[in-house]
């Protein structure tokens, strides 16, 4: 089918306390391995593309490799822009062909935050995408921005009640003690945030930063009111740690078929994993 929007699965995640997995797409054998874990596991998912990854791929061959793992499914796939750092981004993805887009204002003063998240939800929902919106900040490093635990502030849940109402995004990311990259120790999670704002507004939460969480740490996210949870950091090093392999036993490889294949392989069954753990398997 076609490429999808956000909104339906949201609601459905909601309703159903389950939660939809967005997993980074960075080149064709992530595009091919989240796609094939989700056939098998009949399981809706966000291809989530950060502007590094955007300019490393280029738009186009993201929208062409999205679209074609899509059109010959039956599965729900959505195309979604991760951490958009300005409107004219978001945009820019909307006329290329995306269904759904993060606006991360974090950094911006809060009312400013509001003002173009608002602009974007504007646009996009007039043009049927769905949008995301951020409230404090999340820590860890993701494509070449670092933020440190100390500066990664944890959002008030006043203002995330206040933010969602004035902005109406589609899917709410605060920040709540998880951060990009893989955990030194285990994350502190504040889960009552997430459940304080989660029961007063109708979006979904989503947790950043899902590489690393104990699996009963996004069970108890889940319950709480998590509707989206994001997984890169996880699907890299499955892919990596296994074409290392593939060169300690056979240093004679040259081609690149004979260890990005198994690479696939492995990263597909770690998605497969978190399909599960977030129980949108057998969703679609
Ligand atoms: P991880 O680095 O923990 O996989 O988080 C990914 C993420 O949140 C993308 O926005």
């Amino acid at each position: 089918m076609p490429l999808v929007s956000m909104t339906e699965l949201l609601k459905h995640a909601k309703r159903e306390k389950f939660a939809i997995g967005q997993f980074n797409m960075n080149n064709l054998e992530f595009t091919k391995a989240i796609m094939e874990a989700a056939e098998e596991e009949r399981a809706p998912f966000i291809f989530g593309v950060s502007e590094g990854a955007m300019k490393y791929m280029g738009i186009d061959y993201v929208v062409a490799m999205a679209k074609a793992a899509a059109e010959k499914s039956s599965i729900p796939v959505v195309l979604h822009l991760d951490h958009g750092s300005s409107f004219e981004v978001a945009m820019k993805c909307i006329r290329a062909g995306f269904t759904s887009v993060m606006f991360d204002g974090s950094h911006h003063p809060f009312e400013e935050n509001v003002r173009i998240t608002k602009e974007v939800v504007r646009v996009a929902h007039a043009m049927g995408v769905s949008v995301e919106g951020e409230l404090g900040t999340i820590g860890g490093v993701e494509d070449d921005l670092a933020v440190d635990e100390e500066n990664a502030n944890i959002a008030k849940p006043e203002e995330a009640i206040r933010f969602y109402e004035e902005t109406k995004v589609d899917a709410l990311a605060i920040a709540v003690g998880t951060a990009h990259g893989m955990y030194k120790g285990e994350p502190n999670i504040r889960f009552h945030i997430i459940e304080e704002v989660a029961s007063k507004i109708d979006a979904p939460i989503v947790l950043h930063g899902g590489s690393g969480v104990p699996d009963e740490s996004i069970r108890r996210a889940i319950q709480a009111g998590v509707g989206k949870i994001n997984v890169n950091t996880e699907n890299q090093i499955a892919m990596t740690e296994t074409i290392k392999k593939v060169f300690a036993e056979k240093p004679e490889v040259y081609d690149p078929r004979k260890y990005l294949g198994p690479a696939k392989d492995a990263m597909k069954e770690v998605v497969r994993g978190k399909m599960r753990l977030f129980g949108s398997n057998g969703k679609a």
